[in-house]
């Protein structure tokens, strides 16, 4: 188990990483960890994620709100969007956003990556679907992202970028490298031609892998509100997830999930 410091290291570790991938260009991009249901940890807003030192980590509770930040040092201004993440997905630790050159390039050309053409891609994503754009830093982007958040690990952010989350930062952070590389595959090979999909049964038997693999998280393979209900799923249906997500479709404690939520919010809670 890390101590906190040890975490703030890491973060440091992967705010290199995401910077010398081009994943984000000056100060863009933003991480947190969560270390209790009170306390996380976040990198700190305006400064270049790829120079940060452990005393750049701020902390704040489940509201956003500073528990402790070093002179000069303001949680991000997207924190926000982490915090919708962890109130509605129990079972995420970290949460990164960043900008990637082709995830974001499919982003801004509203196209979700839906094209299932590589094994890896389908069994660690399924399909990455398109949140609404929102202003930056407002509650828009959170509101836009709630709507995937029980189907999926990962989205791409409307004219934005995208965002990842997972039980783990490093596993946030690859899978926000796993969208990266799936965009630029599916760019590339459509500059080059057609790319070869998979058939739905080929897809079908990816799924099964992952499956056997018991990876955690959401996927379209054991939630795809479309398969649910036994309509294509979302690699055949081009990308109709993206439209809804139909709690009706979802599995039993998926649906008391959005219920609730839907009452807490039409209570103003
Ligand atoms: P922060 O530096 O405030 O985290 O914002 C960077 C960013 O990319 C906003 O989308």
């Amino acid at each position: 188990m890390q101590n906190e410091y040890e975490i703030k290291k890491e973060m440091c570790e992967i705010g290199k990483r995401v910077y010398m991938r081009g994943m984000v260009a000056a100060n863009d991009g933003n991480f947190s960890v969560k270390l209790n249901d009170h306390e996380f940890l976040c990198t700190p807003t305006g400064v270049s994620k790829g120079f940060m030192t452990p005393e750049y980590i701020c902390k704040v509770d489940e509201n956003g709100d500073v528990i402790q930040a070093n002179k000069g040092f303001k949680p991000s201004s997207e924190i926000k969007m982490h915090m919708r993440v962890y109130k509605e997905r129990p079972d995420v630790n970290a949460v990164v956003h960043a900008h990637p050159l082709y995830a974001t390039t499919f982003a801004i050309c509203g196209i979700p990556l839906t094209e299932p053409i590589m094994p890896e891609a389908v069994i660690a994503l399924g399909c990455v679907p398109i949140a609404k754009y929102g202003r930056p830093s407002t509650m828009e982007i959170p509101d836009a992202v709630s709507e995937y958040l029980q189907y999926f690990d990962a989205v791409l952010l409307e004219n934005h970028g995208a965002l990842s989350y997972s039980d783990s930062l490093l596993n946030a952070y690859h899978k926000m490298e796993s969208v990266e590389f799936y965009a630029r595959l599916l760019y590339q090979s459509k500059m080059l031609g057609e790319p070869q999909k998979f058939s739905p049964q080929q897809v079908e038997d990816l799924y099964e892998i992952r499956r056997q693999f018991g990876m955690k998280g959401k996927h379209p393979a054991n939630l795809c509100p479309n398969a649910k209900a036994g309509k294509p799923s979302c690699h055949s249906c081009g990308g109709s997830c993206k439209s809804t997500a139909a709690p009706a479709a979802a599995d039993d404690a998926d649906l008391v999930a959005s219920i609730t939520k839907k009452v807490m919010e039409q209570l103003g809670l």
